[in-house]
């Protein structure tokens, strides 16, 4: 029905960009990018009006988004003017607004549209052999400064390629190699150089596209001693069977992947190169704490604590409950055996929901002045609870 808003109003509506790449690959996508010719903010508000759900726009960009109860979004761009003059120096070409703004965008494969409006429904548009680079499996950009433009495109190249198992084209390749060696991703805030570093993470297999960026000499932006062997390889694979573990074994709980495949990228670095990374990729305040706190207390747990003594559960309990999910999952990849494997999954499946019946207020009402007593006898209670001298009433 955007197409047909879109002929009501006047204006033409295009599916655009990763959505229709992905169709085409029959791989499932549920973010809809529009493009309309004509203007983008009236067209999401009357939509949103009519089907009366939630709607943000963007003034400035001429950009809109709508929001679905179910959460899903549909992103609305502007395509306003009717004909550019580019490249300068060349003679006057005529560009639809639409070509135009599938020009700006970062490869071949995400420039095709799908035509919404009704009498032209479904019709495949391709200005810039996107189709023909989709059958070759090949990632390439539109023109030579797309790079240089906007750097972030180096890593989503990785990213595109890797995900969809393509190569990137050889020119491409020879862009990519140059703008890393001209310091272009140097150039990039912290915060997208960190957001693309995270997409890269929260793939669904990190590996391929983290050494491809070795390949490609990316890692010194974030710190020259990154060494990339086989060493940070099997960690890497290790980090991904237990994140896909977590994943299995706690569907509802959330894990943040990125977070885990940093630690291990920075497990192998001296504390001083941790900062620095933390630094360029501006990390809050609370992430660097986070960081840092992780690379100081795992390794004493991982090689002081757990090979010492066969821990009983109240001990491991009080050894693990500090740390979050993506901590543990990071102590369980990195753990060289057994012992504290299973100690941690233990925690993970028992120990860290066990809590004791008896409350603050039960001592109170048994007239046990409070103060802090209470703590020690809970806890103690907790303990006896964890090692098994104290059972659940029936
Ligand atoms: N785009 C771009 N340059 C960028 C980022 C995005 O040209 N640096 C364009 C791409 O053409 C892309 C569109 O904006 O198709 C939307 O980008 P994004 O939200 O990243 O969507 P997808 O391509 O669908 O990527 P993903 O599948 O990872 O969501």
């Amino acid at each position: 029905d955007f197409g047909k808003l879109a002929k009501d109003l006047g204006m033409k509506a295009y599916a655009v960009g990763g959505f229709v790449r992905d169709l085409l690959l029959r791989r499932s996508n549920l973010d809809i990018d529009i493009v309309v010719e004509g203007d983008g903010i009236e067209f999401a508000r009357t939509y949103a009006r009519e089907h009366g759900i939630r709607c943000r726009f963007h003034k400035k960009f001429n950009t809109a988004v709508l929001i679905f109860p179910d959460d899903r979004r549909v992103d609305v761009a502007s395509a306003r003017f009717e004909y550019y003059q580019y490249p300068a120096a060349l003679p006057i070409v005529e560009f639809s607004s639409l070509k135009m703004d599938l020009y700006r965008r970062d490869f071949t494969i995400n420039t095709l549209a799908l035509a919404l409006n009704p009498g032209e429904f479904g019709q495949l548009i391709d200005f810039f052999g996107g189709q023909r680079d989709l059958k070759d499996k090949t990632i390439r950009v539109l023109h030579n400064l797309s790079l240089v433009e906007d750097p972030t495109r180096i890593l989503r190249a990785i990213r595109f390629e890797q995900r969809f198992g393509f190569r990137i084209g050889k020119q491409t390749v020879a862009l990519i190699r140059n703008a890393v060696r001209m310091g272009l991703l140097q150039k990039l805030g912290g915060r997208r150089l960190l957001h693309e570093i995270q997409l890269i993470m929260v793939e669904d297999d990190p590996l391929p596209p983290l050494r491809r960026m070795n390949e490609f000499a990316v890692w010194p932006v974030l710190s020259a001693n990154i060494l990339f062997d086989q060493k940070l390889e099997d960690l890497f694979v290790r980090l991904r069977e237990v994140v896909s573990w977590h994943r299995l074994s706690f569907l509802d709980e959330p894990l943040e992947r990125w977070w885990v495949y940093m630690l291990g990228l920075f497990s192998g670095l001296a504390a001083a190169d941790v900062e620095d990374a933390c630094g360029r990729l501006q990390f809050t305040a609370g992430q660097r704490e986070r960081i840092a706190w992780a690379y100081r207390t795992v390794s004493g747990l991982l090689w002081g604590f757990f090979p010492a003594a066969e821990h009983k559960p109240s001990a491991i309990f009080r050894a693990l409950q500090p740390f979050k999910p993506e901590e543990l999952v990071f102590m369980m990849a990195k753990a060289q055996d057994e012992t504290p494997r299973r100690a941690v999954s233990h925690y993970f499946h028992r120990y860290r929901h066990v809590s004791t019946e008896l409350k603050g207020r039960d001592l109170k009402e048994m007239g046990v002045p409070p103060g802090p007593i209470y703590r020690v006898i809970l806890d103690e209670l907790l303990d006896a609870r964890l090692n098994g001298e104290v059972k659940d009433r029936q």
